[in-house]
């Protein structure tokens, strides 16, 4: 008998990817209507904001006010950004059940991106995830720049086996292996996420992918022929980040969702129930969202507020 397609988790990245590097203000009343509309769709996980410089990245400056209105969801679990001491006692505070260190591939952009060096952001995570778990928080761990980086070029796959493992070991129960300027193609998954994977279970992996060039589904399905089983992905393709120059949208959860879906993966998301989420903040923008789904369910559905 043939045997089903596992479920695959979808990691909601659109409330803290998506918004960081938008540049109207979204007012944080829209951005909770935002969450409450990606729990309905189905989103378990979802990565609300982010406890960082707020100089750096004001759209994400009312990280703690948006926290306190949240509502409380059976099964679902928020995390947000801490990526220091600071940034952690700010996300305890606030109450949030996941916390995420992010660092890079590529030296020069974890200088630009969090102004550390590699090896001195590891000794801060070690740390931050020390006193999260302490606190009965979980740590995730980003590992930005895994193929391409935008001031690097070509990134080694060893070194993105080595940091991941360090992650690993200072207490992330997860690294996202994060295609910031979304410049993969599948052969750069099955090189890079496969040497990775003959060291690292692939519970232990997530897949981030950029759009940029519109290889983010077909790295995808590299992953999942790995058999990765968890995938970032943002409401509407919103995204991008603002320390890496060209950096577009994030994977579209709805363009996600139908490849997955149709390819017999259960997900428990509604993809035009994300659409309309992202409608939301499209809607506050007046600009349409980039997804395949949201132009194939038109404009208006796509920014009305439904
Ligand atoms: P820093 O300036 O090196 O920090 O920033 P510092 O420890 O030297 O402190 C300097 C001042 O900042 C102090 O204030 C601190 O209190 C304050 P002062 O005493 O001068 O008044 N400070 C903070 N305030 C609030 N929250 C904090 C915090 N930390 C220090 N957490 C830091 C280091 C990492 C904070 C900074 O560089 C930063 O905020 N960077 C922003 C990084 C960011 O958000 N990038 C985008 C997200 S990552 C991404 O998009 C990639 C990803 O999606 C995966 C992928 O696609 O690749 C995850
Ligand atoms: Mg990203």
């Amino acid at each position: 008998m043939a045997s089903q397609p596992e479920p695959v988790r979808i990691v909601e990245v659109g409330p803290r990817d998506g918004l960081q590097n938008e540049p109207v203000p979204v007012p944080t009343a829209t951005k909770r209507a935002f969450v409450e509309r990606l729990v309905a769709a189905g989103l378990r996980e979802i990565e609300v904001t982010s406890f960082v410089h707020p100089k750096l990245v004001p759209q994400l400056a009312d990280a703690a006010e948006l926290c306190a209105g949240l509502p409380a969801a059976p099964g679902v679990r928020y995390s947000a950004l801490a990526p220091n001491e600071k940034g952690l006692e700010r996300a305890l505070a606030a109450g949030v059940q996941r916390v995420a260190v992010f660092t890079a591939a590529s030296e020069t952009f974890a200088q630009r991106n969090i102004n550390m060096s590699i090896d001195e952001s590891l000794r801060t995570f070690a740390e931050v995830a020390r006193r999260a778990l302490a606190a009965g928080v979980s740590v995730r761990g980003y590992l930005s720049t895994c193929f391409v980086c935008p001031f690097e070029g070509h990134i080694a796959a060893a070194r993105v086996l080595d940091l991941t493992q360090r992650l690993l070991d200072i207490g992330c129960d997860e690294v996202a292996i994060s295609d910031t300027i979304g410049a993969a193609a599948p052969r750069d998954v099955a090189e890079t996420v496969g040497l990775v994977l003959s060291r690292v279970p692939a519970a232990k992996l997530a897949l981030h992918f950029h759009d940029t060039y519109g290889t983010a589904l077909a790295n995808v399905v590299a992953g999942l022929q790995l058999g990765i089983r968890t995938f970032d992905a943002s409401a509407g393709g919103l995204g991008g980040c603002p320390f890496a120059p060209g950096a577009a949208g994030n994977l579209a959860t709805e363009d996600l969702v139908y490849l997955l879906e149709r390819m017999g993966h259960p997900t428990g998301v509604r993809l035009d129930a994300v659409v309309a989420a992202a409608g939301l903040i499209s809607q506050h923008t007046g600009r349409p969202l980039a997804s395949r789904n949201a132009r194939r369910l038109g404009g208006d559905h796509a920014c009305a507020a439904v």
